[in-house]
This record gives structure tokens, C-alpha cells and sequence, in this order.
């Protein structure tokens, strides 16, 4: 699908499987979205720009590189939580933000309850990450929330995709490119992606 990168790497198959395995338990499970979300990430942030500064080896002066621009993750809550390490792991200098919501169960519809997001101009980029990207509606009202708030380069990075949830993102906001380790084949009737993970948030905290 345009827009949508699969990360397929032999390093990330081997977490997601882990990650999809009931048995894994809680300990493991959040060592394991962080480290696949830090090789996610590795490939979603490899157009980032660069400016040139000047570097003095012991030796002499050399043409070096720093990130140009501010860079802001915004975690959708809980579970986007846990791809938050990983992303500091790569980036130390990138400022956090969160957005609470969580899915009606009824509904499906995503409920907002906590906004904190850094102030940012236009030109940062602003990565947003959530494990699950099932419906698609957290993360459709996550985007639009953070367009409101002024973000212009957005990009969103999940680990499981269902294919209705793609579609529907990349309908509401064509222009923000998504990377995700896996398109899984359906949503089932109670919303869950199949053959998914089961309810990532609950994985990670011991919840249910
Ligand atoms: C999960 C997941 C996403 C959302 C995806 O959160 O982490 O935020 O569901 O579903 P959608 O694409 O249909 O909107 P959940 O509501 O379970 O909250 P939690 O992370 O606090 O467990
Ligand atoms: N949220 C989850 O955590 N898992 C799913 O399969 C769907 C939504």
C-alpha cells in the first residue's frame, strides 16, 4: 500500500514473534517491543535531515552531522508507551509527549483523557508510535490532534497492522507515512487484530 513501509528484517521478525507468543510474559514482553522498536525505528528515521558541523578528530578537522531538526515522539497511552525507550535509545535529544485515549469497547471509538505534548514549531518532526494500529482510530485522532497543535512532518510507527486500519489512516491523513513491522490479515468482530498479540497495553502492564 502507498505509504506504508513493512520493516521486514530477521531481527524484527524474531521479537515480533516472541511478542506474539501468549506465553511471553510481561518482563520480556516490554524488553521486546523496545528493542523492535528501536530497529523499526532505524529504518522509519532514515531520511531525517542532517546539517553538516565541523568535527576535531585528534588529528585534524573533519565534516560531521547532527539531526537539523527538533524531533518529538508522542506516545498514544498505554501501550505506545513501551516503543518510547527505544526511540530515546536512538535519539537521546528527542523530547516525549503523550496523548491518552483509549478504545470504547462498544464503539470501537477511541476516547481521549490526557494530552501532554511539548511545544514545537513547524518544521519538527514529530514520530508518533503505538504498538496497535487496529481500526485505526486512535491513531487517525492522535494525527488529527497533533495538526491541530501545528505538527507539519508527522509519521506514525506502529509494530501490527491491520489492513482496514491502514486504509482508514491513510484515507483520513494520505500525507503521513506509517512503518510497521507487520499487516496482519483481519480485524475480527470484537476488533482485535488476527492473528495480532492479543490487547497490547494489557501485555505490557500485566493488566487485563
Ligand atoms: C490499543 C492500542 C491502540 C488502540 C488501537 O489501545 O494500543 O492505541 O488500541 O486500536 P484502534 O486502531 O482500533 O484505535 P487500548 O485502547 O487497548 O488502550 P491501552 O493501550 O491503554 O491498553
Ligand atoms: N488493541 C490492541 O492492543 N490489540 C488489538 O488487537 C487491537 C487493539
Amino acid at each position: 500500500m502507498e505509504g506504508v513501509t513493512v520493516v521486514d528484517h530477521p531481527l524484527v521478525a524474531r521479537h515480533l514473534s516472541v511478542l506474539r507468543d501468549r506465553a511471553t510474559p510481561s518482563g520480556v514482553f516490554r524488553q521486546r517491543l523496545s528493542e523492535a522498536a528501536m530497529l523499526i525505528g532505524y529504518e522509519a528515521l532514515r531520511d531525517l535531515r542532517v546539517e553538516r558541523v565541523d568535527v576535531d578528530t585528534p588529528l585534524e578537522t573533519t565534516a560531521g552531522a547532527r539531526l537539523a531538526d527538533d524531533i518529538v515522539v508522542i506516545a498514544i497511552l498505554r501501550a505506545g508507551l513501551g516503543m518510547v525507550d527505544g526511540f530515546l535509545g536512538l535519539m537521546p535529544e528527542a523530547r516525549v509527549g503523550h496523548l491518552g485515549m483509549y478504545r470504547d469497547e462498544q464503539q470501537l471509538s477511541p476516547v481521549g483523557y490526557y494530552e501532554s505534548v511539548p511545544e514545537h514549531g513547524p518544521e519538527a518532526e514529530v514520530v508518533l508510535v503505538d504498538p496497535m494500529l487496529a481500526t485505526g482510530g486512535s491513531a487517525a485522532s492522535a494525527l488529527r490532534r497533533l495538526k491541530e497543535r501545528g505538527a507539519r512532518r508527522l509519521r506514525f510507527i506502529c509494530l501490527v497492522a491491520a489492513p482496514e486500519g491502514l486504509e482508514a489512516v491513510r484515507v483520513q491523513h494520505p500525507e503521513v507515512p506509517i512503518f510497521c513491522a507487520a499487516v496482519d490479515d483481519r480485524l475480527d468482530e470484537r476488533g482485535y487484530i488476527r492473528p495480532g498479540l492479543g490487547d497490547a497495553g494489557d501485555r505490557l502492564y500485566g493488566t487485563d
